[in-house]
């Protein structure tokens, strides 16, 4: 029986040249069950060491995998190559967009991080929220409020699939938003409103257009666009924010 073999053609970025322009190709043995990651992984320990990849759970928890296939941003290990249709042309490996590149597949995700910390992510409960304290139950409504936002594993996908002109006009990204969503709509934090005021800021809800792409991107079904949507609603029904893009758009 003939081996199947799959080609990649990757994206190589070396930072002690700044040079992205160099592109490698390789082939690899594949399988049904043989996955992006196992590829890459192969290709690694097999082929070429100065590949730089990164990864850790292997299994769809850490976020730690993620690199743009063929445009669009897949967690590598939850990717099976042969759900991959390249009609016998090498699949296109890249790291993620809208991220700084540390070395080939690497993306830096300190300003990620970063963004999402300046969000104060955490619980403040305080003894006017209604459910003050970290004790308290909560209602079934109120967990379900929440959705799935819980699930976020900060794999940065979501920002991977903004247009770059978004990101560069100083739109924060999703993620970040998802963030500040998961706990403006918990009942146990209190800081609800400065969260509402903080997301209609500049780069925040109402500079980017909340696209299903967004949503195709995340691994986990949290539906970020969704979210921005909810949050949009919410600043509306509490008056908060100016709703500048729409405002102008209807007024052209
Ligand atoms: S919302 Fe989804 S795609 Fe975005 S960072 Fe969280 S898990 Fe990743
Ligand atoms: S290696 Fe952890 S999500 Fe892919």
């Amino acid at each position: 029986m003939t081996e199947q073999r799959l080609g990649l053609r990757i994206i190589r970025y070396d930072p002690e040249t700044y040079d992205s322009s160099e592109t490698r190709e390789y082939e690899v043995p594949t399988r049904d069950s043989l996955t992006l990651l196992d590829a890459l992984v192969s290709i690694h320990e097999e082929q070429d060491s100065s590949l730089a990849i990164r990864y850790s759970c292997r299994g769809g928890f850490c976020g730690a995998c993620g690199v743009q296939v063929n445009g669009l941003p897949v967690l590598a290990c939850r990717t099976r190559v042969s759900s991959l249709d390249c009609n016998g042309s090498p699949v296109e490996i890249a790291p993620l967009q809208n991220h700084p590149v540390i070395r080939d597949l690497v993306a830096d995700f300190d300003p990620t991080f970063l963004t999402l910390g300046a969000g104060e992510p955490w619980i403040q409960s305080d003894e006017g929220s209604p459910g003050s304290g970290m004790d308290s139950d909560m209602t079934q409504e109120e967990v379900d409020r929440l959705g799935r936002s819980q699930a976020c594993i900060s794999c940065g996908l979501c920002d991977a699939a903004v247009p770059h002109a978004h990101v560069s006009a100083g739109f924060v990204g999703p993620a970040a938003l998802v963030r500040e969503f998961r706990l403006a709509a918990d009942v146990r934090d209190g800081s609800d409103r400065d969260r509402l005021e903080r997301v209609n800021t500049s780069g925040g809800i109402w500079d980017c257009d909340p696209d299903n792409s967004w949503d195709d991107a995340c691994p986990v079904g949290i539906d970020p666009a969704n979210k921005i949507e909810l949050l949009r609603e919410a600043s509306i029904a509490n008056k908060i924010g100016g709703r500048k893009r729409v405002e102008s758009e209807t007024a052209a």
